[in-house]
């Protein structure tokens, strides 16, 4: 019988605690609701305890979410288990995800405790959790180098006292395909109760395994699989979503096993993360990199049009990616605009489709055709109009090899216009500081600054994506232009008033 596989996705917690990648409360709901459309079981949404943010983060997922499971992340202690019970109580189906390190050198180091207080400990705080929510995952930290004899008793003893998952983390990317399936297949044969309860696996990818090993799991028995979409997380990421669970789906005559996603939401998922994280997608990234459907080869390109089967094992349809020999441009009208963002999965209200179409026909006049990727920048680079205080109306920038760069900004407000100069290292950092003067802004902070070319040509747009902090608060802001100065400065506007916005 072909084995259901349970996706947790950790993308709003391991993948979020990432360096770069932090989002705020409302960029994390709009990931939990797309996370629900893309059919997950459990979403991660954060570590309750860990601050003021992540707990709000995980109240309001857990109120908003109804078809997945809403986990916290809990240390093994009463206070981390108050606060993610607090946190996802209110969820239709709450989860509690404690950890403790079981492995000789994460005890003696980190932990400075016996393997029988690490014992003791991981009970009492099961029983605990247990007694607040009737769904408690229980992880192993470090499990890949732990003891197999110590964890397997950690493991029987959590599952008597009530965990319902227990969750074998390769917490630094460490081991290997064969070893996690011989440690999956060991454990299932050592740990009485073990066919009583989901087993699961977390691979981080320190050494480029973690899909590897993920599949190894579930190839040995794993019923569960955690992972975020495009892999972010710690250091170099976590088991990537899209590829766990399209190679389960490309190869169910190996793995005998299938998840609940629709696989046609991934791509949309994945321009969504790496949208509100303000970074862009690497061309040769499995599943949703632009070149992982593009043959350029002849040989390659005359397989695919005698069968695609020749060169193609899924095709970019069922991953959400359309393909079209339609090209816009100039000439095109609404009706072939709106009818090709509906195409590429976007259905949009009358007012925001009059928006795009009016950028869109701008773009037109400096540029002949306007691809797909620059269809999707449009549509992800517009200033939601509630959070526009401040409009850009001109800018003047003055730089050289030998002269200290400047740049005059007008921004309206209100109906006014407001004007500053200043000067700054290079043109873009002299246009931040001018809008910053204007809005009053200096403590901004810039975390994250990215550009991507978002087709090919000297005429191509510039997409801008800049996150930026000012104390607590997070903003990633985007912007489109054939000039680049102008999509920065676009970029830093949409993030700046979306600061003011958060309060
Ligand atoms: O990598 C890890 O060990 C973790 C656990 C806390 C599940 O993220
Ligand atoms: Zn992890």
């Amino acid at each position: 019988m072909t084995k259901q596989i349970k996706i947790l996705d950790t993308t709003l917690r391991d993948g979020e605690q990432a360096p770069g990648c932090s989002m705020n409360l409302e960029e994390k709901l709009r990931v939990a609701r797309q996370l629900e459309t893309l059919g997950v079981d459990v979403i991660e949404a954060g570590f309750a305890v860990s601050s003021q943010g992540d707990f709000e983060a995980v109240k309001s997922i857990a109120q908003t979410v109804k078809n997945c499971t809403v986990a916290s992340l809990a240390r093994s202690v009463k206070t981390d288990i108050d606060a993610a019970y607090e946190a996802v109580r209110t969820a239709t189906s709450p989860r509690i995800h404690l950890f403790i390190a079981t492995s000789p050198i994460h005890m003696k180091h980190k932990l400075k405790r016996s393997p029988a207080e690490v014992l003791t400990t991981a009970i009492e705080m099961t029983k605990y959790a247990k007694s607040l929510v009737s769904d408690v995952e229980f992880s192993c930290e470090d499990a890949t180098r732990s003891e197999r004899t110590f964890m397997a008793e950690v493991l029987r003893e959590v599952i008597k006292a009530g965990a319902t998952t227990v969750n074998i983390p390769d917490t630094v990317g460490y081991t290997t395909p064969s070893e996690m399936a011989d440690l999956i297949t060991w454990l299932k044969a050592n740990v009485e109760g073990i066919d009583t309860v989901d087993v699961s696996v977390h691979c981080h990818n320190d050494l480029g395994l973690a899909a590897a090993n993920t599949l190894a799991g579930v190839h040995a028995g794993a019923t569960q699989i955690e992972c975020a979409v495009n892999g972010i997380g710690e250091r170099a990421g976590n088991a990537a979503l899209e590829e766990l669970v399209m190679a389960l789906a490309t190869r169910p005559d190996f793995y005998n096993a299938t998840t609940q996603i629709d696989t046609t939401q991934i791509y949309r998922t994945s321009r969504l993360v790496y949208s509100l994280i303000g970074q862009t997608v690497p061309l040769n990234k499995p599943i949703v990199g632009t070149n992982a459907f593009l043959h350029e080869s002849g040989i390659h390109q005359h397989g695919v049009l005698e069968e695609r089967s020749t060169y193609e094992i899924m095709t970019p349809e069922s991953v959400g990616v359309h393909q079209s020999n339609m090209v816009l441009g100039k000439h095109s009208g609404r009706h072939a605009f709106e009818t090709r963002l509906a195409e590429l999965g976007y259905t949009l209200a009358p007012e925001e489709l009059n928006e795009h179409f009016e950028t869109f026909k701008q773009i037109c006049d400096k540029k002949k055709t306007v691809s797909d990727s620059d269809l999707e920048a449009i549509v992800e680079s517009r200033a939601p109009v509630n959070t526009a205080h401040y409009l850009l109306e001109n800018f003047d920038v003055r730089s050289g090899k030998e002269t200290t760069a400047v740049s005059l900004i007008s921004l309206s407000s209100n109906g006014q216009t407001l004007e500053e100069a200043s000067m700054g290292d290079g043109p873009i950092d002299a246009s931040y500081n001018a809008i910053d003067k204007i809005m009053n802004m200096e403590a901004n902070e810039l975390i994250n600054y990215s550009i991507n070319s978002t087709s090919d040509g000297k005429d191509a747009l510039g997409e801008v994506v800049v996150k930026l902090r000012n104390g607590e608060k997070l903003a990633t802001g985007r912007g489109l232009s054939t000039d680049i100065i102008e999509s920065s400065i676009l970029a830093y506007l949409n993030a700046a008033n979306k600061l003011l916005d958060v309060g």
